[in-house]
């Protein structure tokens, strides 16, 4: 090695040693006679120090030194003299006087400070990812991630777990998103789609015998951007045999919990996680994927609507809508402006408009309320007893502000989720150092898609229906339930599975369901259909996305943060320039034309 130790690790025992340091210039400070130069490894970083007196050729050379140079000394460790002691330094006790210098390799200025937090460009820091992974926060993140996949990797492996590799060119296997295609150069026209999931093929190792599998496995799906998502990123893959869904949970639950214990010792988060079932969820949050830090929760208020005045409201529940409504506590103060971005929020969820009735603070209780007490657009139709009855139904107080949503069910829950969530920031309830785990449970089978007017598989097309629906699957698809649970925290869906369907017949009769024709189910599940009749055993499974739960245990909410080399938000690489043209021959031999309009 070019060094004895690390930078990061020494302290007052090394004092008197003679070692060898080697990393970047982080920081020089010249003070004439001395030179001070932090010196960073991936360890952390020490203080070394070039005094004139002792060697002024070296001083000199030491003087060229700047940001990012790569540097190799060797000296001796001495106690800071007094008053010099940094104690926000894990080094701070100590520095290197420094005997020999040797110079590995210089840096021009990097683009954007690396000893310094600030908000470069990210697109620029993207492009410089190999600078930008050398500052303390990314490589800590990095560092977390490691940290996390092996903790995983010990604990299934102490529970019995096997870790399977599966392939990556294989066919398509359905997760909801576009398949990534990679075009076969020997099979002119054929082409190999990347998983999605290993959905399939863990449920083929399940079929082969192997009880207990998992893989922290790579995925690829071509679907919208969001801030959560990346088009390729990891799993924790995980299937049982022989197991219902509360083995699976269990199992995730501990070692969830474990992992956060381990890692990030001081957060806050409570064992058992709640499981709450997806009907209860959507009407309390408005989502499946609630933030359980903090408990606004909404209300479907038809019966309430339907005895006011207010006609808007019957119209909308008599043309099959709804209307909910969440009490904001503390508003009832809030301008014009603040409840125009709560507006905002609506109409982007498809929605018309946002009522609300907001309550004084200086109102005696909700049971003396008085019409002074009460601004709202709505307050002239609305009678002081309808407001009262509300008030009770939402638990408000006087200061709350009250919201109401009316329409079509999905726009209003998507509307008042959103507008919790706002509230749960901007009233800073959203507690960064608790973790609000919960498994959300009894999912439907399928969901209506209106556009297309089919039914799609709310999870995926593998999933097990409550066995008391069997009889429904093909006559009433919208009330079959499915034996299907989601991982969230505070606000991310950190994961998902089901118990799996292992019969042949079943799995027709959900894909007839879903509308897939004979051939494509030959075609694309032929493999699968065919490993049921050899003996596949009851099973069932979760995969969790290790970016989301690194973002949670970093406290980022930048999923390009936890991955070291990351897509763009548009799914572009800067660093490679990627995607990119590929020459003429390459595409020869792939039997590809590209239609050069679109190029
Ligand atoms: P699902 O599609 O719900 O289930 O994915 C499981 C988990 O993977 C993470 N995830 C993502 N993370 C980052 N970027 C993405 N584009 C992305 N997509 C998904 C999420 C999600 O909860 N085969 C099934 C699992 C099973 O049934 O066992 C599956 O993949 O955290």
């Amino acid at each position: 090695m070019l060094k004895t130790i690390q930078a990061g690790s020494l302290r007052s025992e090394h004092v008197n040693q003679m070692i060898t340091l080697g990393g970047w210039v982080d920081r020089r400070r010249d003070h004439g006679n001395l030179i001070f130069i932090d010196l960073r490894d991936s360890s952390g970083i020490t203080q070394i120090v070039f005094d004139q007196n002792l060697d002024s050729s070296m001083h000199q050379s030491a003087s060229l030194l700047r940001n990012e140079w790569v540097i190799q000394v060797t000296g001796k460790v001495r106690e800071r003299p007094d008053g010099t002691i940094n104690t926000e330094l894990e080094t701070g006790q100590v520095e290197v006087i420094v005997s020999s210098l040797t110079i590995l390799n210089e840096s021009k200025t990097p683009p954007f400070y690396i000893n310094k937090e600030e908000d470069s460009d990210e697109l620029l820091r993207m492009k410089y990812r190999y600078l930008d992974l050398r500052k303390p926060k990314m490589q800590n993140i990095v560092n977390i991630r490691h940290k996390a996949v092996k903790f995983i990797r010990d604990f299934l492996t102490d529970q019995g777990f096997l870790e399977i590799e599966t392939p990556i060119l294989i066919k398509s296997t359905p997760e909801g998103a576009r398949d990534y295609l990679v075009p076969s150069r020997l099979y002119p026209g054929k082409f190999y789609s990347l998983p999605q999931s290993p959905q399939q093929l863990k449920q083929l190792l399940m079929s082969a015998g192997f009880e207990k599998y998992f893989q922290i496995a790579r995925c690829f799906r071509d679907e919208d951007p969001r801030a959560d998502r990346q088009p390729e990123f990891t799993q924790l893959d995980l299937e049982m045999s022989f197991v219902e869904s509360d083995d699976i949970l269990s199992l995730i639950e501990k070692l969830y919990y474990d992992l956060v214990k381990a890692i990030t010792p001081g957060k806050n988060i409570k064992f058992p996680f709640p499981r709450i079932p997806y009907n209860e969820v959507i009407e309390k949050y408005g989502t499946d994927k609630p933030d359980l830090r903090f408990d606004i929760e909404m209300s479907t208020v038809v019966d309430w609507a339907k005895k006011t005045d207010i006609n808007i409201l019957k119209t909308i529940i008599s043309n099959k809508g709804t209307v909910k409504s969440l009490s904001a506590p503390g508003c009832g103060n809030y301008t014009r402006g603040q409840i125009s971005e709560l507006e905002e929020l609506v109409k982007t969820s498809g929605g018309k408009g946002l009522m609300w009735i907001a309550i004084s603070e200086g109102a005696k209780s909700i049971e003396d309320l008085k019409d002074d007490d009460i601004k709202s657009p709505v307050s002239k139709v609305l009678k002081l007893n309808e407001i009262q009855e509300i008030a009770s139904i939402l638990s408000a107080a006087p200061g709350d502000l009250i919201l109401i949503v009316a329409g079509p069910g999905k726009i209003v829950n998507q509307s008042l989720s959103l507008i919790r969530d706002h509230l749960g920031t901007s009233l800073g309830l959203k507690d960064p150092n608790s973790f609000e785990f919960a498994f959300i449970t009894d999912f439907p089978l399928f969901e209506w898609k209106e556009e297309e007017k089919r039914w799609d598989a709310a999870h995926h097309p593998f999933t097990m229906p409550l066995k008391e629906h069997l009889g429904i699957i093909s006559t009433d698809p919208s009330k079959v339930i499915a034996h299907c649970y989601d991982l969230v925290c505070n606000g991310l869906e950190c994961g998902s599975g089901s118990i799996r369907i292992h019969s042949r017949k079943l799995q027709e009769e959900v894909f007839g369901v879903l509308g897939y024709s004979k051939e494509e189910v030959a075609s694309r599940f032929d493999q699968l259909l065919t490993a049921f009749e050899y003996g596949t055993p009851p099973h069932g499974g979760i995969a969790t996305g290790i970016e989301r739960l690194v973002m949670l245990l970093a406290g980022t909410d930048n999923i390009r943060d936890v991955v070291a080399f990351p897509k763009t938000q548009s799914f572009i690489d800067p660093l490679f320039d990627a995607p990119d043209y590929v020459s003429n021959e390459q595409l020869n031999e792939l039997h590809i034309k590209v239609n050069p309009t679109e190029t």
